[in-house]
């Protein structure tokens, strides 16, 4: 069995649920506490093993390569100014992977972005991670929770949680076939975005996936799906018919959508109070409300 070393992460949406704090700063740069939400997202895959991450951009995104690369000006002022601790967070951002970008050209959805890094993944099997979904669990990374399953199990993986019924449309939501262990389940099929009435299940996939590299034979043939896109969780479905099995695992941690105004709220006020340099101000901060 291959192991999981690369990833990939799109990054070409416009942000618009955030607007206008994406008109000039892509969305992935908005910031949590201290970090970009970016950064977190490659935590999590270098946490989970991962050594090389190709990040697919769009035009306005040229801050999300400075943010990754060796910053000379900061690094060797941090050094001159014998600030050991803040210079080690620093040059820990541009040495932790190997980080490659593509450019999507064109807004065409999910699964055309995915396809930009066909050639960059070739013959293995990959980890694919959204920028909106932040997932927070410091025992054991989501990704490398993923990892493990696909490890057992030796098919791909779909990190998923159950969402109540009236969000089911904001999803692709997975029809389970069997149970295969306590969080761990074959499916039969897998929606986009369905109405509460048409949906298979409440089991969303949120923003992790595992999948093999056969998923790109099914990519370059994709057409629209829902919302005019090419949509990822369309070829998944194809692959799935195609006989190839895809598992559904329902993940531990708590997860963020960064994607809007108040999942970013939330994760700016939750990692606040974990981190050890705000959260005793914040929470005496928050009672005062
Ligand atoms: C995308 C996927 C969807 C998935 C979601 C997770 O949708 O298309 O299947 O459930 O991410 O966050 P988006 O939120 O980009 O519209």
């Amino acid at each position: 069995m291959k192991k999981v070393k690369k990833a990939v992460i799109p990054a070409a949406g416009l942000g618009t649920r955030v607007l206008p704090a994406t008109k000039a700063l892509p969305k992935e740069m908005l910031n949590i506490v201290d970090k970009p939400s970016l950064q977190y997202i490659v935590e999590e895959l270098v946490e989970s093993g991962i050594t090389d991450i190709v990040i697919v951009t769009g035009r306005n995104k040229n801050s999300i390569e400075d943010h990754f690369d060796y910053s000379f000006e900061i690094e060797e002022t941090l050094k001159n100014s014998k600030k050991d601790e803040l210079l080690n967070k620093i040059s820990h951002i541009s040495t932790m992977a190997n980080i490659y970008y593509v450019r999507q050209n064109k807004p065409l959805g999910l699964g055309h972005a995915i396809l930009k890094a066909k050639s960059f993944i070739g013959d293995e099997p990959f980890l694919i991670a959204l920028g909106d979904d932040i997932i927070y669990n410091p025992e054991k990374a989501v990704s490398k929770q993923l990892i493990e399953k696909y490890e057992k199990y030796g098919k791909s993986v779909i990190g998923c949680q159950e969402v109540p019924e009236e969000d089911v449309s904001k999803y692709g939501i997975v029809e389970i076939k069997q149970q295969l262990d306590d969080r761990t389940c074959e499916i039969n099929d897998f929606v986009e975005k369905p109405n509460k009435e048409d949906a298979p299940s409440k089991m969303a996939c949120l923003g992790r996936y595992l999948l093999s590299p056969k998923i790109f034979n099914f990519l370059e043939n994709a057409t629209a799906g829902k919302g005019g896109e090419i949509q990822l969780t369309d070829s998944i479905l194809e692959m799935l018919k195609s006989g190839e099995d895809v598992l559904a695992y329902n993940f531990d941690g708590k997860r963020y959508d960064i994607g809007n105004k108040i999942g970013l709220l939330k994760a700016n006020i939750e990692f606040g109070l974990r981190n050890e340099e705000t959260k005793d101000e914040l929470k005496e901060y928050l009672k005062t409300l």
